[in-house]
């Protein structure tokens, strides 16, 4: 009997050779696809898998998983990596790589590949997250081992063996997307002289288009979850969607970040995320009224170890997991609307209305119906300062 392996496969290049090259090797292939946001077609997937000899094909919906146990979460958490990523790539990773592992299990397979790169970050998450849930399977990554190094030794091979491509045109930069944002890296923007290329976004107008008009949002949060936009209740994919027009329209969501990756390669990345930073701003906002000032800044350091294990690929582990425990209870009171105003790549804060506030107007305000007392001012600061005099 052939030895049977999984191969999650997206249709590009690199995977369509993953599969000729896999088979050469004696496999009998069972492709995965899915489907977490990006530009997606089943159809085309499954005639290009029938082209290419592959004996069965899963093509798979995954984005209402992916925003209910991946995105969500890292919402509540405020999750962002070295200040400017807010890990949409890192998030999809673990998803991907736990249907892998579920697939071969139904087909009895003992071999998982897939078509990463062997120095970027993904083939950590990916081979990480498939040892944390099955140790015993074995992983191939052709990308790793094959001679193909270049683009255009992959195409050629593609040529040699007969294998659909849809364009060999030439691909300046290497994008991945989901609904949570788009990373875009490679071309001129390696050299880090070079400003962002203009014409790399893809959900984002120039500053220079933007309106000149602001529009505003308002985000309905029950305990932590976006459950309304703009006073319509709405699922998580379709405000995402929403936002990530309003959000580009304005110029909202681009970063440009060189990132320290976990295989100790420092590299560029151009990201658009215009909903999710909307979101998390909402999100951090309505927290700023809602929750105490000590669970407020112990959340910012569990977000920053949170952030940097989902971006290592340990999305699994039992700390990110125990983390995550933490972040929830935390939400329990962070109910309430945050009315956002989007104007020339800014987010400014319109409105904070929080169901459970600690934030008290009597006590807060210099008016007339003030009801802070003064006088305990005194005392206070008197012990208060005792443990600070040196003098
Ligand atoms: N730098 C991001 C990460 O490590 C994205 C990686 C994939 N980027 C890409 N353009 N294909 O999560």
């Amino acid at each position: 009997m052939k030895k049977k392996v999984v191969l999650a496969y997206s249709g590009g290049l690199d995977t369509s050779c993953c599969v000729r090259w896999l088979q050469d090797k004696g496999f009998e292939v069972v492709c995965f696809s899915a489907n977490l946001g990006s530009e997606f077609s089943p159809e085309e997937l499954k005639k290009k898998a029938k082209q290419s000899g592959i004996s069965k094909i899963y093509v798979m919906d995954l984005q209402k998983e992916f925003a209910n146990d991946y995105i969500i979460p890292a919402l509540k958490t405020n999750a962002v990596y070295e200040s400017k990523y807010v890990l949409s790539t890192a998030l999809g990773r673990p998803l991907i790589a736990k249907y892998l592992v579920d697939i071969a299990h139904k087909e009895k397979a003992e071999y998982v590949a897939h078509g990463c790169t062997g120095k970027g970050n993904d083939q950590v998450r990916i081979d990480t997250t498939i040892k944390i849930l099955d140790s015993k399977l074995k992983i191939i990554a052709p990308l790793r081992v094959w001679e193909l190094t270049s683009r255009e030794s992959e195409i050629a091979y593609a040529k040699e063996k007969g294998i659909p491509v849809s364009s060999t045109k030439e691909k300046i930069y290497s994008i991945d997307q989901n609904i949570w944002g788009i990373s875009i890296e490679g071309g001129m923007m390696e050299d880090l002289k070079n400003a962002p290329d203009e014409a790399a976004y893809v959900l984002t107008r120039s500053m220079e288009k933007t309106p000149s008009k602001a529009e505003y949002v308002d985000i309905e949060f029950n305990k932590g979850v976006p459950v309304k936009l703009n006073g319509n209740k709405m699922g998580m994919i379709e405000m995402i969607e929403k936002l990530n027009k309003a959000g580009g329209k304005h110029c909202i969501g681009r970063s440009d970040l060189v990132e320290d990756r976990t295989v100790g390669i420092k590299s560029r990345e151009v990201y658009e995320a215009p909903a999710a930073w909307i979101m998390i701003r909402a999100h951090q906002e309505l927290e700023s009224v809602a929750l105490d000032k000590d669970t407020l800044s112990f959340k910012d350091i569990v977000a920053l170890k949170y952030s940097q294990l989902t971006y290592q690929g340990l999305w699994f582990s039992r700390l990110r997991k125990s983390l995550a425990a933490f972040v929830e209870l935390t939400q329990e009171r962070v109910t309430g609307s945050i009315k956002l105003k989007l104007f020339k790549g800014n987010i400014s804060v319109a409105s904070r209305i929080a169901k459970y506030p600690l934030y008290k107007m009597e006590l807060a305000t210099y008016g007339e119906k003030d009801q802070f007392d003064r006088q305990d001012a005194k005392g206070f600061i008197e012990i208060f300062s005792l443990a600070y005099r040196e003098k």
